[in-house]
C-alpha cells in the first residue's frame, strides 16, 4: 500500500491489518506507552473544504507519533489561485513525507499521487471518505467482536460516505443494504463492485434496508459543496430517509447506530436516536484518530 486514495485499492488483508494496527496504537496511547514511529516526519494537510474531526485528528495523530503536521488551507496556497496540482505535487514532495488532502474531485487526489513521490491520503472527496470508514469499521469491530457476517444498513444520500461504506462493508465480509431516494443512488461502479463481490441490496424502502441490521448509518442530505441544492434535497429526503425510533424497531434489538458527523438532528437522524447511541457515535469520532495513526504508520513508517 503506497497511498490511501480509496478503499477499493486495499485488499481485505490490508484493510484488516490497518484495523489491527489501529487497535494496537489505541491501546498503546491509552496506556501511555510511547509510539513515536514517525519521529522527524512531516505531514502536509491540504484543505479545500471545512473540517473539525479530520483536521484535529490528523494533527494530533502526527504529534502522538512523534512527527508534525502542517495545516495548508487552499485559501492560502497557490493551488487556490490555479497552480496546477502536477506542480504542487512535485514541490510538496521535496519538503514533506506525506500529504493528506480534502477536496472536491477524486481526480485531484489521484493526480497528487501520480505526480508526487510521497504517500497521499484522501481526507474526503465528493466520491469517497476512506479514513472515516476505517474508523467506522474499527468501531463496529470493537462493539461486535468481528465484522464478517454482520448486516450494515445505510440510509440517505448515495454520497461519499455511502460509497466508502459499501466498499468497506463488502471488503470486510458484511452484508450491505442501502436505502436512498431515486436519483440519489451511490456510484454505479461501487454498486457493481458490491454486487459482484458480496451481498448488496439497494432499495428506496428504508425499513426493508434496516430489517435485522446490526449497524445503521446515515449522513447529511446535502454534503459540502451542495449547499445550493439543500432546500430541494430536503423536500426529497424529508420524513423518509431518517434513522428514527420506528426504523430502529425493525433492526436487531442490539443494533448500533453510527454517524460520521456533523449531524443534522431532525433531518437524517432524530435527536433521541442520536442521544441513545451517543456512546457509539463519539467512540467512532475518537476512532478517527486511531485508524488514521495506523494509516500514517503504514504509509510513512520505516518498517
Ligand atoms: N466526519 C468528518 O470527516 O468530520 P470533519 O468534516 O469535521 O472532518
Ligand atoms: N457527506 C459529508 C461528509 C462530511 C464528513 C460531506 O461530504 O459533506
Amino acid at each position: 500500500m503506497k497511498h490511501l486514495l480509496k478503499l477499493a485499492d486495499l485488499t481485505s488483508e490490508e484493510l484488516i491489518h490497518i484495523l489491527d494496527l489501529a487497535q494496537q496504537l489505541k491501546s498503546q496511547q491509552k496506556q501511555g506507552i510511547p509510539h513515536n514511529y514517525l519521529k522527524g516526519k512531516t505531514l502536509g494537510m491540504i484543505f479545500q473544504k471545512s473540517s473539525t474531526r479530520t483536521r484535529v485528528s490528523f494533527e494530533v495523530g502526527m504529534y502522538q507519533l512523534g512527527g508534525s503536521a502542517l495545516f495548508l488551507s487552499s485559501r492560502d496556497l497557490q493551488i487556490g489561485r490555479g497552480e496546477p496540482v502536477q506542480d504542487t505535487a512535485r514541490v510538496l514532495s521535496r519538503y514533506l513525507d506525506g500529504i493528506m488532502i480534502r477536496t472536491f474531485t477524486q481526480k485531484e487526489v489521484e493526480d497528487l499521487a501520480k505526480y508526487g513521490s510521497i504517500p497521499i491520503i484522501n481526507g474526503l472527496t465528493d466520491y469517497c471518505h476512506p479514513c472515516q470508514v476505517l474508523a467506522d469499521l474499527l468501531t463496529v469491530r470493537e462493539y461486535k467482536g468481528e465484522l464478517s457476517g454482520l448486516k450494515m444498513c445505510y440510509i440517505g444520500d448515495g454520497n461519499n460516505m455511502a460509497n466508502s461504506l459499501i466498499v468497506g462493508g463488502i471488503k470486510s465480509g458484511m452484508e450491505v443494504a442501502v436505502a436512498c431516494p431515486k436519483g440519489y443512488e451511490p456510484d454505479s461502479g461501487v454498486m457493481d463492485y458490491a454486487t459482484a463481490n458480496g451481498t448488496f441490496t439497494l432499495t428506496q424502502d428504508v425499513k426493508q434496508a434496516a430489517a435485522d441490521a446490526d449497524v445503521l448509518l446515515t449522513d447529511v442530505w446535502a454534503s459540502m459543496g451542495q449547499e445550493e441544492e439543500a432546500a430541494q434535497r430536503r423536500q426529497v429526503f424529508q420524513g423518509i430517509y431518517q434513522i428514527n425510533s420506528e426504523v430502529m424497531e425493525v433492526a436487531k434489538a442490539d443494533a448500533m447506530v453510527l454517524h460520521c458527523l456533523p449531524a443534522h438532528r431532525g433531518e437524517e437522524i432524530t435527536a433521541d436516536v442520536m442521544e441513545a447511541h451517543a456512546q457509539e457515535i463519539f467512540d467512532e469520532a475518537e476512532n478517527r484518530l486511531h485508524a488514521q495513526k495506523a494509516v500514517l504508520v503504514s504509509l510513512m513508517g520505516n518498517q
